[in-house]
C-alpha cells in the first residue's frame, strides 16, 4: 500500500472554508431566511449564517475576506450565502459572474404588492414615526398620483427589469425561482424543488416540517444547532397594517405588465392576482 494513502486520505477530511457554490440573491421579504434555513438543514450544504453583503459593500475587501466568512466545509458539501439586495444591486452580476460563471443562482419571489407591505411593515417595526404606506407609494402623497417607483419598496418588485440585468451574464437554466407563496403553504415541495436544481438528494421533505398554529407558519421540527422543534425569528411572518382596497387595485395595476413579462421571461407563471 502507498504510504501516501492515508495522508491524502487524512487531508481529504480537513474542512476548508471555499467560496460559495450557490447564492440566495433575493428577493428581499421574498421568504429568503425560510429558504435559507430549510435548505441548510441537507447534510450537503453549509451556509453562512448572516448576510454578507459581499457583492454590494464589501468588494473590495476581496475574495479572501469573503472565503474567511465562509462557514468549513468537507469534500462534496456546497457552500451556501444569501444577501437579497444582492437582486436588486445594479453591479452584483459582473461580480458575481467574474468569480464564478457556473455559480448557482436561487430567488425567491412572492406577489410584488405583498411583499411591498412586507417591506414597509418592517420599516415602521423600527421607526414609527414613518408616513403611511399609501402616503408612500404614491407621487404627491396622493392615490391619485403616479405609483413612486423610486421608493424602494415599489422598486425591488419590478423583478423583470433586476432579473434581466442577471440575464446579462448568466442563462436562466443557472437561475431556480422559488415561489413565495408556495414556501409558506407548503416548504417540503419547494425544497425539493431546490434539492433537484442543487444536485443534492432528497433528504429535506415533509418530516422535517410541522404546521405551528400559534406562529401560522411552518416551523422545523429539529435543525443544525436545535434538537427541538423551532420557528423562525418573530420579525418573520408579522402581522401587515392594513392598506387602503384602492390604494392596492392600483399598485396591482401598476405592477401586472411587469410580473406578466416576468412570467414570460422564466417560463413560470406565479399566479400573482
Ligand atoms: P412577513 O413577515 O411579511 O410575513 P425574508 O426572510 O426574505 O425577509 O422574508 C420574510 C418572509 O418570509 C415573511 O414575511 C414570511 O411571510 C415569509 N415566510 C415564509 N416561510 C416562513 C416561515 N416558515 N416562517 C416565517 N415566515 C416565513
Amino acid at each position: 500500500r502507498s504510504p501516501q494513502y492515508p495522508f491524502l486520505h487524512h487531508q481529504s477530511l480537513q474542512p476548508v472554508r471555499k467560496l460559495p457554490d450557490a447564492l440566495v440573491i433575493g428577493v428581499k421579504k421574498g421568504g429568503t431566511r425560510a429558504l435559507l434555513e430549510f435548505i441548510r438543514l441537507h447534510p450537503d450544504v453549509r451556509a453562512a449564517g448572516s448576510e454578507v453583503h459581499f457583492f454590494d459593500r464589501f468588494y473590495l475587501k476581496g475574495y479572501h475576506w469573503y472565503r474567511k466568512k465562509m462557514p468549513p466545509t468537507l469534500e462534496g458539501q456546497i457552500t451556501l450565502e444569501k444577501t437579497p439586495s444582492y437582486f436588486v444591486v445594479q453591479e452584483v452580476p459582473k461580480r458575481v459572474y467574474e468569480m464564478n460563471p457556473d455559480i448557482k443562482l436561487l430567488v425567491v419571489v412572492r406577489d410584488p404588492v405583498t411583499r411591498a407591505i412586507s417591506d414597509y411593515t418592517q420599516v415602521i417595526s423600527k421607526n414609527t414615526s414613518v408616513p403611511k404606506f399609501e402616503d408612500l407609494a404614491f407621487q404627491n402623497g396622493s392615490q391619485f398620483g403616479l405609483v413612486d417607483t423610486t421608493w424602494a419598496p415599489i422598486r425591488i418588485g419590478v423583478y423583470v427589469r433586476h432579473l434581466e440585468r442577471w440575464l446579462h451574464y448568466f442563462p436562466l437554466n443557472q437561475i431556480h425561482f422559488v415561489s413565495g407563496e408556495r414556501l409558506i403553504v407548503d416548504p417540503a415541495a419547494e425544497i425539493a424543488n431546490v434539492q433537484t436544481f442543487l444536485g443534492l438528494k432528497q433528504v429535506i421533505t415533509e418530516k422535517h416540517f410541522y404546521f405551528n398554529t400559534t406562529k401560522g407558519f411552518h416551523c422545523l421540527k429539529k435543525s443544525e444547532g436545535h434538537s427541538s422543534p423551532h420557528c423562525l425569528g418573530k420579525t418573520k411572518g408579522r402581522n401587515h397594517p392594513s392598506i387602503d382596497a384602492t390604494a392596492i387595485e392600483r399598485l396591482r395595476e401598476f405592477y401586472r405588465p411587469f410580473n406578466a413579462r416576468f412570467y414570460q421571461v422564466t417560463g413560470i407563471n406565479f399566479g400573482w392576482p
